[in-house]
């Protein structure tokens, strides 16, 4: 049976990529940071199973904790290992860059260099990010690709950036297996709440149960490329089944605005114009936005035949099914 550990696993990929893997018959070491509340919602479904508990064990360990990481990497040797573990929300991160910072660009590497020094036969997974492009124009009317230049534009992804060449230069000086996924916004019923997509299903949501009447929102003609979360870990897992560790762009390769999402939710929720409920405040704008997300997949699709199988519409769809089914009588 192989083992895969996995940081982070209680968040949205986290947990995705705990289910897809036990799917698979892999033993898998979940790492979760010590919280004052149990937050363990996106991964309880796991323990409630016999079958997927057997297969199933969580560690606490902590972005910061050097020694923790040298120590569990020496206990259990996986042969894969996921760094999904990170502060993940762009806003914040300008709230807390240093906290940021730490967690992605000195953690990455902390896991980095225990898997050369106890494990290296582990095959790495680094969360690389498509927020790294920034404000880059170096795109064509497919996208950006894995050599595309990148800007970045906040904390969040000059850390992720960091990380990201980290990755390759552990994979070039010490030939460990190490592969970034440069993936491109992600969503599904799991998203955590504040982020703009799952603040707009919950909010219709609400809205057609009355139990909301306004949605607070700020940039609205911002584009992204968003694709579902359940697809986007198989991506992952993907990566480290090939011979040679490299970097590949998940994304759908298409790009809409956050006006467009507003759209199609309140739209299919029967509530008509979003513009009855939406009220814009400028304290949700951030300091420095990224405009355009565009990914092209080209090579994903070429080496590790993976394909999305959400566009952006049937993600909005499935997302406010999900957030609606408790009011439906
Ligand atoms: P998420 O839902 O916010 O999950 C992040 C996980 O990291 C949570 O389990 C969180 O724990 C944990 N974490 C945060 N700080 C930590 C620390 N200091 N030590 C240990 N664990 C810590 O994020 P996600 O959407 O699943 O994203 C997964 C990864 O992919 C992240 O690295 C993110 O930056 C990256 N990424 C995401 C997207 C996307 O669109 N979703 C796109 C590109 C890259 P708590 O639950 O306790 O907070
Ligand atoms: N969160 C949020 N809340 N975003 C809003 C809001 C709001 O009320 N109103 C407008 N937006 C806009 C943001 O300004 C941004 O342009 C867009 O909606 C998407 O914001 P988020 O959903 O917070 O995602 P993100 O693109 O900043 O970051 C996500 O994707 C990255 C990959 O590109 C996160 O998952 C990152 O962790 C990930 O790396």
């Amino acid at each position: 049976m192989k083992t895969a550990m996995i940081t982070g696993v209680n968040g949205q990929d986290g947990s995705y990529l705990a289910d897809l893997l036990i799917s698979k018959g892999y033993y898998v070491v979940g790492l979760k940071r010590r919280t004052s509340s149990i937050n363990t919602g996106r991964v309880d479904h796991i323990y409630d199973n016999p079958i997927s508990n057997s297969q199933f064990k969580m560690h606490y360990y902590d972005l910061s904790d050097g020694a923790a990481i040298v120590h569990l990497l020496d206990k259990y040797q996986p042969n894969e290992f996921y760094n999904i573990a990170a502060q993940s929300h762009v806003a914040v991160s300008f709230d807390v860059p240093e906290y940021t910072s730490d967690g992605i660009a000195q953690g990455t590497l902390k896991i980095l260099e225990a898997i050369r020094t106890v494990s290296p036969a582990t095959r790495y997974y680094q969360a690389s990010s498509s927020e790294m492009y920034g404000d880059s124009d170096d795109y064509d009317q497919h996208g950006y690709t894995e050599t595309s230049r990148m800007m970045p534009v906040s904390p969040y992804a000059v850390a992720k950036l960091h990380a990201h060449h980290m990755t390759r230069v552990y994979r070039n000086a010490y030939e460990l297996h190490a592969s970034s996924g440069i993936l491109f916004n992600h969503e599904s019923p799991r998203r955590g709440e504040t982020f703009v997509t799952r603040k707009i299903t919950m909010a219709a949501a609400k809205i057609k149960a009355g139990l909301q009447n306004k949605l607070l929102l700020g940039n609205l003609d911002s584009k992204r490329d968003w694709g579902f979360a359940g697809d986007y870990v198989e991506a992952m897992w993907l990566m480290l089944q090939q011979n040679t560790p490299d970097d590949y762009v998940i994304a759908t390769n298409r790009t809409h605005t956050v006006r467009e999402f507003l759209e199609v939710v309140f739209d299919y929720a029967g509530l008509g114009d979003y513009n009855k409920y939406v009220e814009i405040d400028s304290r949700l704008f951030r300091p420095n936005e990224v405009p355009y997300l565009l990914g092209n997949p080209a090579k994903a699709k070429q080496v590790l035949s993976w394909q999305p199988k959400y566009d952006m519409p049937a993600l909005a769809r499935m997302m406010f099914d999900s957030d609606y089914a408790p009011f439906v009588k």
